[in-house]
């Protein structure tokens, strides 16, 4: 208590070498990626943000327990272990483990979903909609309108409008609502939390009016240390009460493990529906595998056990949320337009502020993430009109709402001095960030085009009104 410096609270077992890249070399490797970063070879990144999913360092409590791994087709002991740690932690007497949290979205979905049906949610996550909109179903996004201020600093900003709830319940027929789902945080609208008062709110009008509840819960350790911090009631409660008290609000939960399960690989999917339940079970044992499995090693389960136990540790969380919003603090402090309040994985960066004068149809934020590899050897991610904006049939571009960029932290694998080399890199964005230019797409995909999209650049372009 009472120190400033956040230290890692753990030490370094295993070591994985970072190749340290010339900017020359970085220049010829994004030149042959198409200046798109997920074409990068990962061994030719310093700094890896590209996202906090299946990125965690394991424990050594972890690692050993892979050598426990019951690798039984049924009934296996890592499975019961993995069951048992769910079960505590949630109290939902259904539990199925998948692959991954897609894979549990699209079991989930696919029982719910279909022609005529309407999702509701504070954001849909971008594989959660398509598994939804795969169905004939549609997916509505409904944050409260805060959200897309990113410069206001108040929390909770990752909260489900609930007057537009009740509006879109009564429009489209509580008979015809699939599900509310609520993401915890919110990882499509900047990685910001969700109160408990707002889960209520959803959860107590979902009941009113039978329709079905659902977490998206790959976050939700993140969720409760926003909630024991800034929301009153909850101080004296630890961070596993808190998150065991959203889940008993909901109907059912669907969980990427790779998040805050703090492994590179699994998810799961629990409720208290048998009927819902047996339905889902069938989907699960085609697609992924038996129920005491489905999609995962015995030795990754274990490892699920075990992770969801340290998640909730005071110590982690503590450095967890604190270390990243020591870097967007760092970096709002410079001036350079972050997303604020600071979320739990990443720190987010408003690309249209940073470079006012790359046009919307330039691409600020894949300037900005190009920019920040070309400098330092760091990989971001663009969110922004390469993901979401759109030529329309008139032939008119159409940008997202928002260009951001976003450095997602891998949990538990970047030290301080990482930290302060990167707030370094941005300094040198600084001392030339006019004379960036934006980039045009030369090669794209008709959907998900930034996974494989192919750019070059626009060569400076200074134009006098500035961008949108
Ligand atoms: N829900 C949310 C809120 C997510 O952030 C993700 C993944 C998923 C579901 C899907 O889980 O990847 O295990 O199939 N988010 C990653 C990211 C990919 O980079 O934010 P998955």
């Amino acid at each position: 208590m009472g120190f400033k410096t956040i230290i890692e609270p753990f030490k370094i077992k295993v070591v994985e070498p970072i190749r340290i890249t010339t900017p020359e070399e970085r220049e010829m490797h994004l030149k042959d990626a198409g200046y798109n970063l997920f074409g990068l070879k990962a061994d030719h990144v310093i700094i890896d943000f590209l996202t906090d999913s299946g990125t965690s360092a394991m424990s050594d409590r972890q690692w050993s327990g892979i050598m426990l791994g019951d690798e039984a087709y049924s009934g296996s002991k890592s499975w019961i272990r993995m069951r048992e740690a769910i079960y505590n932690l949630t109290g939902y007497p259904y539990i199925f483990p998948t692959h991954q949290g897609r894979a549990a979205e699209r079991i989930v979905y696919g029982a719910l979903g279909g022609k005529g049906k309407v999702f509701i949610s504070n954001t849909h996550f971008d594989t959660t909609r398509a598994n939804i909109e795969v169905t004939g179903a549609e997916a509505i996004d409904i944050p409260v309108p805060e959200a897309s201020d990113t410069a206001l600093n108040k929390p909770f900003k990752g909260n489900m409008d609930v007057g537009r709830l009740k509006e879109l319940i009564s429009k489209h027929g509580k008979e015809n609502i699939g599900a509310v789902i609520l993401t915890v945080t919110n990882n499509s609208s900047g990685g910001q939390p969700v109160s408990m008062q707002n889960a209520k709110e959803v959860g107590a009008l979902c009941r009113l009016n039978g329709i079905m509840f659902i977490l998206d819960c790959c976050r939700i350790a993140e969720n409760a240390y926003f909630i024991k911090r800034d929301e009153k009631g909850f101080e004296d409660m630890t961070y596993k009460e808190i998150a065991t008290q959203m889940f008993s609000l909901a109907d059912a939960s669907v969980m990427s493990a790779k998040k805050d399960a703090l492994v590179n690989m699994g998810g799961f999917f629990a409720m208290h529906d048998k009927a819902f339940a047996d339905k889902c079970r069938e989907s699960l044992i085609i697609g992924e595998g038996y129920i005491t499995y489905g999609g995962l090693s015995g030795r990754d389960m274990e490892a699920i056990a075990t992770g969801l136990e340290e998640v909730f540790d005071p110590d982690y969380l503590n450095y967890r949320i604190k270390s990243t919003a020591y870097l967007g603090n760092k970096l709002h402090q410079k001036g350079i337009p972050v997303m604020m309040p600071i979320g739990g994985h990443a720190v987010y960066i408003d690309a249209k502020k940073f470079y006012p004068h790359i046009p919307v149809e330039n691409f600020p934020g894949q300037a900005l993430a190009c920019e920040l590899y070309l400098k330092g050897g760091i990989r971001s991610c663009e969110i922004g009109s390469v993901m979401f904006g759109h030529t329309d049939n008139k032939g008119k571009f159409v940008p997202a709402a928002m260009e951001l960029v976003r450095l997602a932290i891998p949990r538990r694998v970047y030290t301080q001095s990482h930290i302060e080399y990167v707030i370094e890199v941005f300094d040198k964005l600084l001392e030339d960030r006019e004379k960036v230019s934006g980039y045009k797409i030369t090669e794209a995909p008709r959907y998900l085009r930034h996974f494989t999209a192919r750019f070059e650049k626009t060569g400076v372009k200074m134009s006098v009104s500035g961008g949108r």
